[in-house]
């Protein structure tokens, strides 16, 4: 499946949304997360990204790894998005922002 790593963070641009043809895409308050279980691997959505956060598992880099099981948990607990909408406010400022781990919000 495909992951959704930390450039995500504190953007949520969610174009991501807006191309993945089986919906499986879910919404925390300042990151998203795909089902691996519902992502049929079609790649759609790894261009799509303004951030560059979204890999295939296998090529996800190494300092990334713990986003794998983010993805798996969050996406168990979070709601479906389906509909692409605006990103957050300070989205461009934490664009090319590293080591944003920490805020992520549950
Ligand atoms: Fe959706 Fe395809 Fe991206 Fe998987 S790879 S999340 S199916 S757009
Ligand atoms: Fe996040 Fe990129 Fe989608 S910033 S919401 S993974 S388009």
């Amino acid at each position: 499946a495909y992951v959704v790593a930390e450039p995500c963070i504190k953007c949520k641009y969610t174009d991501c949304v807006e191309v993945c043809p089986v919906d499986c895409f879910y919404e925390g308050p300042n990151f998203l997360v795909i089902h691996p279980d519902e992502c049929i691997d079609c790649g759609a959505c790894e261009p799509a990204c303004p951030t560059k956060a979204i890999f295939p598992e296998e090529s996800l880099p190494a300092k990334w790894n713990e986003y794998v099981q983010l993805n798996s948990e969050l996406s168990k607990a979070w709601p479906n998005i389906t509909e692409k909408k605006d990103p957050l406010p300070e989205a461009e400022e934490w664009k090319d922002v590293e080591e944003k781990r920490d805020k992520l919000e549950r």
